[in-house]
């Protein structure tokens, strides 16, 4: 976690990455660039014309504030908090203890931790990231072209999720083009990003602390590595709340993870339905939903999981003929459906224009927290038992 600058071979990527870096450090717009967790679409932190651009790309609401991406703790001391006296231990001088375990362990990763808005460095964080909250947010992710850009720029970058607002998150940049194309001047594609689902945001100055989004780091690895302080950790279970409710994460009641068409969710339950049972409860659960939606359905989409995978539904479930199915697994691990849940969501919403997705939800544990968390949110109420 030093900030030492990156050594990158080929010249391709060199330029492309020297030319994000410019456009962050001496312009007022922006970029998007991979992380491990999804796309994001990065301006300065300490420029509020940067952060502007960010949230008039995205048609983002400005009092949602944004996460603070950093390559090392020491430009979070340097060019944050103004501080160029730290080194070796107390580089962590600026950090609540109840960050420090977790820090060591997982970062640089998709962990986002919430700091006091530092009273020395309000002249360089751009308040308009903090969205009028006490704190602001900030990571340090761990994909080699984040962290190239961030250093090579010195800069401290804004970056949500480059998606639309409301979109699912982008996991590889033709998702971003799709969203962003003529909004933003620079795409570096660097591939899929491996986690696929956001960090997990966790707040250590509340007490007890709590988690407030789950993401790519679960909530039984930030209990068994924070140490202490983290045992008695809190999970905010909310899943939307009103629009002028003051809350501690201010995304939570905005429209999320939307695509085009209806979602219905799955919800596992555990009650020893057998497999046959449950493919009828599904061929009720779609012919239900043909004959209440005011437009006709011709294509649903089934995201299957654990329960489904392997079935061979468009033959078992007997729909009428003129009703497309498209089946696709999301993946058998909880990694698995993790990294694909978005890609998939958005594969059959904006090319096969399907009108109705059907998912198979999972248990909300490991990775199945942050999976259900952006499902239900996807489906927006939409949850039936299964
Ligand atoms: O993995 C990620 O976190 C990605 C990549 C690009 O790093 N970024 C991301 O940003 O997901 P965004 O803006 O889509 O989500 C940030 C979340 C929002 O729910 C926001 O409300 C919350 O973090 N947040 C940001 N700053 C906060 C603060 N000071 N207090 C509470 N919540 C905050
Ligand atoms: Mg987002």
């Amino acid at each position: 976690l030093d900030g030492s600058l990156p050594t990158i071979s080929d010249p391709k990527t060199k330029e492309a990455l020297l030319e994000a870096a410019r456009i962050i450090r001496e312009t007022e717009d922006t970029v998007a660039f991979p992380t491990e967790t999804v796309y994001g679409l990065g301006g300065s932190s300490l420029n509020d014309k940067s952060v502007l651009s960010i949230y008039r790309a995205k048609k983002r609401p400005s009092d949602n504030p944004l996460i603070t991406h950093v390559s090392s703790i020491d430009q979070l001391n340097r060019r944050i908090y103004e501080d160029s006296s730290s080194s070796g231990d107390s580089l962590l001088k600026n950090i609540p203890h109840s960050y420090h375990a977790l820090i060591s362990k997982l970062w640089p990763g998709p962990l986002t931790i919430l700091l006091a808005v530092p009273l020395s460095g309000i002249k360089t964080l751009s308040k308009l990231t903090t969205g009028d909250q006490p704190t602001f947010a900030v990571r340090i992710p761990s994909n080699p072209v984040a962290r190239a850009l961030i250093a090579l720029s010195d800069t401290p970058i804004a970056a949500p999720s480059a998606n639309a607002s409301t979109r699912p998150s982008p996991t590889l940049a033709s998702h971003v083009y799709h969203d962003l194309k003529g909004r933003i001047p620079l795409i570096l594609d660097g591939g899929a990003c491996n986690i696929g689902v956001e960090s997990t945001v966790v707040d250590g100055l509340s007490q007890p602390p709590s988690l407030l989004r789950p993401g790519g780091f679960t909530y039984e690895q930030i209990i068994a590595l924070g140490g202490s302080d983290w045992t008695d950790c809190k999970v905010e279970r909310r899943e939307t709340v009103g629009e002028t409710e003051k809350v501690r994460t201010p995304g939570m009641k905005y429209k999320h993870y939307s695509p085009s068409a209806k979602v219905i969710l799955l919800v596992p339950n555990t009650d020893g339905t057998s497999s046959s049972r449950r493919i009828e409860r599904l061929k009720e659960i779609i012919e239900d939903e043909c004959t209440s939606q005011q437009e006709v359905v011709k294509t649903i989409a089934i995201l299957t999981s654990s329960r489904l995978n392997n079935k061979p539904l468009k033959d078992l479930l007997h729909l009428k003929s003129d009703i497309k199915i498209v089946v696709e697994s999301l993946g058998s691990s909880g990694e698995e459906i993790q990294a694909n849940l978005f890609a998939t969501l958005r594969k059959v919403d904006e090319t096969e224009k399907v009108d109705l997705i059907v998912v198979e939800g999972v248990p909300e544990v490991d990775e199945g927290l942050a999976v259900m968390n952006r499902l239900r949110k996807a489906a927006a109420g939409s949850a039936v038992p299964f």
